[in-house]
């Protein structure tokens, strides 16, 4: 109960920080680089992603993790691949850097995620793959079955 006021709490704030009202000059806005071009759409409108996004890709976690269900539109690669891009000189930004497109908000709102810990930080065709594979695969297991303690929450 307190954890949901904290939140929503959170979320009104991280919203008022995001959109401080016309004027408030001293604020400087995050930069967000959305996909460009061809008509290409969100998973769900605009709106809709800046204030529930969270809850689309934690709720598809916990249904792939849990239940085996795997849909695509939820896709946490899916995201990546559409909203992460190489810039003019081919460089992609990192998850700790302001101008990736998740962290760029999450900084700017005080929000910290773990998921890059794990998952990609940029799109599956811009993933080299090389010796290191394996290592990385099992320093992920040896994290998912410390996990598993706590229910397989990934937290
Ligand atoms: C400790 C490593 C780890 C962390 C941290 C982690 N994940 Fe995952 N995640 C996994 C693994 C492993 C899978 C299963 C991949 C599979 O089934 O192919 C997975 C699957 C998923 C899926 C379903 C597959 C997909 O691509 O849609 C989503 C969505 C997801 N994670 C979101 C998140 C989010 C959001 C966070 C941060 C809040 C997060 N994960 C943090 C390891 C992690
Ligand atoms: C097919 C490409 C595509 C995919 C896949 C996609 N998005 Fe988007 N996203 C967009 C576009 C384009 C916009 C700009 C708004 C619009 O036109 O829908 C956007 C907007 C957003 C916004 C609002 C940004 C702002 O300016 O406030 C968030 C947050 C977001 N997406 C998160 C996600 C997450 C999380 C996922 C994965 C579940 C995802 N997106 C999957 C294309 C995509
Ligand atoms: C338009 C700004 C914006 C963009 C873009 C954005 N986020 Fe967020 N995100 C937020 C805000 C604000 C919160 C905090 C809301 C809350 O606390 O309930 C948040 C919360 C989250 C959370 C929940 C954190 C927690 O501990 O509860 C996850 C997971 C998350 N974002 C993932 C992503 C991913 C992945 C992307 C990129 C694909 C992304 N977000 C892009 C603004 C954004």
């Amino acid at each position: 109960m307190t954890n949901r006021i904290l939140r929503i709490t959170t979320l009104l704030l991280g919203l008022f920080l995001l959109y401080p009202a016309p004027g408030s000059a001293e604020t400087p806005l995050p930069t967000i680089h959305e996909p460009e071009g061809k008509g290409l759409k969100c998973v769900e409108p605009e709106e809709v992603m800046r204030r529930d996004h969270m809850e689309f890709i934690l709720h598809q976690r916990d249904e792939t993790m849990h239940e085996g269900i795997r849909t695509s539109k939820y896709s946490f690669a899916e995201c990546i691949n559409c909203h992460v891009e190489p810039d003019e000189k081919g460089h992609i930004a990192s998850s700790k850097s302001k101008d990736h497109f998740c962290n760029g908000c999450h900084e700017y709102a005080a929000v910290t995620i773990d998921c890059f810990e794990c998952h990609a930080d940029r799109p599956q065709k811009h993933i080299k793959r090389g010796k290191k594979t394996a290592t990385i695969q099992q320093d992920l297991h040896q994290m998912l079955s410390a996990n598993n303690d706590n229910g397989g929450e990934l937290k």
